[in-house]
């Protein structure tokens, strides 16, 4: 396993869309390792495979991580697709390890189900709810291409756009990636 380098905004492969997963190989089974090491690593509870510069419609996520007991609940989605979107609607404070020390309140679908492959190449289906439901819309825009900020205003997407962009063009390491994946229930986390 390894933990890759991340994808950082601006980056054109952060709106390029992802390509399907034609066969769940060895490959992507350590690609999916690599994915999740990354993520633990970075402290976030969500990672598009796109993040880390690979362009395939692949994911992992982890709601569920503990702090007192380093429990972890990985997940990995193959080709999601989200099938069924709930009316009403939740708000959460939304951070991104490609936009690091910037968040964003993000308005979606409270519940969503999502069919996707397992790793074994099996077709699943998750209802999902809470923070599981934001993190799944949230990484499965990333392999459509559409970040966090795309659903904000324009004023406040230009406003976290510009200092990304100064950063790197400064070559500014951004200090901080994850903020605290274990408070993620309650307040804010990169997805
Ligand atoms: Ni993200």
């Amino acid at each position: 396993m390894a933990v890759l380098p991340l994808v950082i905004s601006p980056d054109p492969r952060l709106k390029t869309a992802s390509k399907p997963v034609e066969a769940v190989t060895d490959e992507v089974r350590r690609q999916l390792e690599d994915m999740l090491e990354t993520m633990y690593a970075e402290h976030g509870i969500g990672l598009a495979a796109v993040q880390v510069g690979i362009m395939k419609r692949m994911l992992v996520i982890d709601v569920e991580q503990r702090e007192e007991d380093g429990k972890r609940t990985p997940m990995k989605f193959i080709n999601p697709e989200i099938i069924w979107e709930s009316e009403e609607l939740s708000s959460y404070n939304e951070g991104c390890l490609s936009f690091p020390s910037h968040y964003a309140d993000v308005e979606r679908p409270a519940e969503v189900k999502v069919k996707y492959l397992d790793e074994k190449g099996v077709q699943k289906e998750i209802h999902a709810k809470g923070l599981l439901a934001t993190c799944l819309q949230h990484e499965i825009d990333h392999i459509n291409g559409v970040t966090f900020v795309d659903h904000i205003s324009r004023v406040k997407r230009d406003i976290i756009l510009r200092k990304l962009a100064k950063d790197k063009k400064l070559g500014v390491v951004p200090e901080k990636r994850g903020e605290n994946p274990y408070a993620a229930k309650e307040k804010q986390a990169e997805l």
